[in-house]
């Protein structure tokens, strides 16, 4: 097993193993599959999409505003409608809440089955697109609890209590990550086959790694202890990478190591990232490949969400990494 998790010789589809991994669940109903195989589907149409955004003349503004005061991105909202099409049909789904929409969707309620609850962001990143950066989609899975009335209240569960999350990153190629609680494993689409393929399992991120992801045009109004951070990594050789969209910089930061860091600022006192599906699903992801994630001095999977768009700060990555930022917060 190399560094970053072992390669597979055997051709294995996100389905397979994911039927594989159901199989070791005795009793299993495989609801929970068909709602990955959903989010693979919606996977493969939405990067079809990205693809010929510029060509389909689907890049820009929306011209609407979400819940966030975000501006919406034409693709932001074509990725929601595919997302929202693939998994409306699945009837182990209660609850779907989006980064695009104010509300969550019931699509059934107490008796009427749904045992699990599916966020995402659709489409995160999504102000790189016009310049043909990497985008991606990141959800998470959550189980229902038919006993509380209120949707937002059903969803917001901290972190710890995730059944799955991942992402799909959709770059040079379309890169599939997931983990349901036991290692993190890779897939790439082979769009010659339509198959998300297993490429790594059981990926481990580098304990420690000089590269640190931040918008340092916002460092002034950072906290003083993550200025102390920066100049500390500065004095001590680190390079700096910042892509801009979550994805593209976690998924680097998983695979060569690093610390990802978006703190409080002027604009964005509790963070810019929201909890329940941006930072919640990479620090599962993250914390299963071996490193960390902190919100403030609490470990981000333990942070009691109180409302669905909630933010928070965020620093994650390579364990040694992370507790180096700590260092200077404390
Ligand atoms: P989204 O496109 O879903 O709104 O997410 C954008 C987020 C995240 O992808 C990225 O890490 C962060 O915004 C970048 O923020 P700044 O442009 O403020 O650096
Ligand atoms: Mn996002
Ligand atoms: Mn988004």
């Amino acid at each position: 097993m190399d560094q970053s998790g072992s390669s597979t010789s055997n051709l294995f589809s996100l389905q397979s193993h994911i039927l594989a991994e159901e199989s070791l669940h005795p009793g299993a109903s495989g609801d929970f599959s068909w709602i990955i195989s959903a989010i693979s589907l919606a996977g493969k149409a939405i990067a079809h999409r990205v693809r010929r955004a510029r060509l389909e003349n689907a890049l820009g503004d929306e011209g609407s505003t979400n819940v966030q005061g975000e501006s919406q991105q034409r693709m932001d909202l074509i990725a929601n409608d595919i997302l929202m099409r693939c998994l409306g049909t699945r009837a182990s789904i209660a609850v779907l809440a989006s980064e695009e929409d104010e509300e969550p969707t019931i699509l059934r309620r107490g008796n009427e089955g749904g045992k699990y609850c599916v966020l995402f962001d659709p489409l995160d990143g999504s102000s790189t697109l016009d310049t043909n950066g990497a985008v991606g989609t990141i959800f998470t899975i959550l189980r229902n609890d038919h006993l509380i009335e209120s949707a937002e209240r059903t969803v917001c569960q901290p972190g710890r209590k995730q059944i799955a999350a991942g992402y799909i990153l959709y770059g040079p190629s379309t890169a599939f990550v997931i983990t349901t609680g036991s290692g993190v494993d890779l897939f790439e689409l082979d769009p010659f086959i339509g198959s998300f393929i297993l490429v790594k399992r059981g990926m481990r991120i580098p304990q420690a790694k000089r590269i640190y992801s931040v918008n340092e045009a916002y460092s002034a109004s950072f906290p003083q202890g993550y200025q102390e951070y920066l100049k500390w990594a500065h004095a001590n050789q680190y390079s700096s990478r910042y892509i801009g969209s979550l994805c593209a910089d976690v998924h680097r930061i998983l695979i060569n190591g690093g610390v990802f860091l978006y703190p409080p600022t002027t604009s964005h006192p509790d963070g810019k990232l929201r909890l329940l599906y941006e930072a919640n699903p990479m620090a599962m992801i993250l914390e299963q490949a071996g490193g960390m994630s902190l919100s403030g001095s609490t470990p981000t999977l333990d942070v009691q969400p109180k409302k669905l768009h909630e933010r928070v700060p965020l620093v994650l990555g390579s364990s040694d990494e992370v507790k180096a930022v700590m260092r200077h917060l404390t």
